[in-house]
């Protein structure tokens, strides 16, 4: 079954097509992200008619490896090889949304394909059950597996404990199967991300977010910084809660870099030393709100997703400590570009857990919840 899949939810235009919710033949990505580089953050109406102007373009790019030497028209494209189609419907910018989700409806309409509507967040974790690499072959109940045959992939066995880690949210999911998720805890206030995102303006590197920190961080040589820099780890005292807190620390760092701009240290060293230390506060938040997580559910699997399980220094920490403490465990995350905003998750997602829609029901919903209570799926799904 080969699903179309449109993401438009933020500042990323992106359209994919992926058969069986796991083999990629195709995934298409423009960005706007350089566009809102002077303005200190992304601007939604700017965001909004760049996807406006790329959404096409993306989907005829995406079909094209599709696409018989005989056809040249999108809409028989879409009619001799695609099945199903998705859209991201939330939470995300409503302008940015509307283009995507319109968009879908609009081809719906004309080919009369079945559309499946999809939870942005959600669909990040499904990211992990995409072919394309190292890290999954899907244990749906024991000893079966769904698709993926390759001996040297890693078996994702349930029940997993997954953490959606992105620029908005900071999720933890327990997986009873593909189809059963339960949210278990959440930030009470800021995303990781988002503390990313904010340390990298603070530090000069513009709207380079966590990667900018990523590689900051690794400049960093304790031999040479004299500085006594110490950041808060909030929520980790409470070690019996699933909700993590980043406020706190958002303004931790801000007060830092002003006194160092005060005391007139406020050089390389320093900002080199400040992105190492955030990025292990919050990298170790995660881990040890994860394990937590992962103990208590008596999880057999961790699965990491979004933008900020991109980050090397996290999925490092995770392998480390979890050889440390020799745990049964087993740990995946999905290769970097599956990461960050992309529609290959989202047409996996409708694949394994979506439910078709008609066209004429399906709307942007920015503030769509996340807090899936308990999510059991019909059987009329879309296979
Ligand atoms: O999932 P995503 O692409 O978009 C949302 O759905 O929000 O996540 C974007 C977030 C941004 O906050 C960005 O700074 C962060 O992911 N990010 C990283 C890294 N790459 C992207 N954070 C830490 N380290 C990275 N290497
Ligand atoms: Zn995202």
């Amino acid at each position: 079954m080969k699903i179309l899949a449109i993401e438009s939810s933020c500042d990323e235009t992106a359209a994919a097509v992926i058969a069986d919710g796991t083999k990629i033949l195709s995934n298409v990505v423009a960005s706007s992200h350089d566009m809102h580089e002077t303005y200190g953050g992304i601007v939604p109406e700017v965001a909004a008619r760049a996807q406006a102007e790329y959404i096409i373009p993306v989907i005829s790019e995406a079909l094209k490896p599709l696409q018989k030497p005989s056809c040249s028209s999108l809409y028989q494209s879409i009619m001799d090889e695609i099945d199903a189609l998705a859209v991201s419907v939330g939470p995300g910018l409503i302008g940015s949304l509307l283009v995507g989700v319109e968009t879908a409806k609009t081809i719906a309409l004309v080919t009369d394909k079945p559309l499946i509507p999809v939870n942005h967040v959600l669909a990040h974790m499904y990211a992990n059950f995409i072919q394309s690499h190292q890290s999954s072959v899907v244990s749906h109940q024991p000893k079966t597996t769904i698709g993926l045959t390759a001996d040297d992939r890693k078996l994702i066995t349930f029940p997993a404990i997954s953490l959606v880690v992105s620029g908005g949210h900071t999720e933890l999911y327990l997986m009873k199967n593909l189809k059963e998720l339960t949210w278990l805890g959440g930030t009470l206030d800021d995303a990781a991300g988002e503390c990313f995102d904010k340390t990298a303006r603070l530090l000069g590197f513009g709207n380079g977010g966590g990667l900018a920190i990523q590689q900051a961080a690794t400049q960093f040589n304790i031999r040479y910084s004299a500085l006594d820099i110490h950041l808060p780890r909030p929520m980790l005292d409470k070690d019996n809660q699933l909700n993590f807190s980043f406020s706190g620390l958002k303004t931790a760092i801000v007060r830092a870099v002003n006194k160092l701009k005060e005391q007139k240290q406020f050089n390389d060293n320093a900002i080199h030393h400040l992105a190492y230390e955030v990025q292990e506060t919050i990298t170790d938040i995660l881990v040890k709100k994860t394990l937590l997580a992962a103990d208590r559910y008596k999880a057999a699997s961790i699965l990491l997703s979004g933008g900020v399980s991109a980050n090397l220094r996290l999925r490092k920490k995770f392998t480390s400590k979890l050889q440390a403490i020799a745990s049964h465990l087993s740990f995946h995350v999905p290769p970097v570009s599956l990461c960050t905003d992309n529609a290959a998750y989202i047409a996996s997602y409708a694949y394994f857990h979506g439910t078709k829609t008609n066209w004429r029901h399906v709307t942007a919903v920015p503030d769509l919840s996340v807090e899936i209570r308990q999510q059991s799926l019909q059987e009329a799904s879309v296979r």
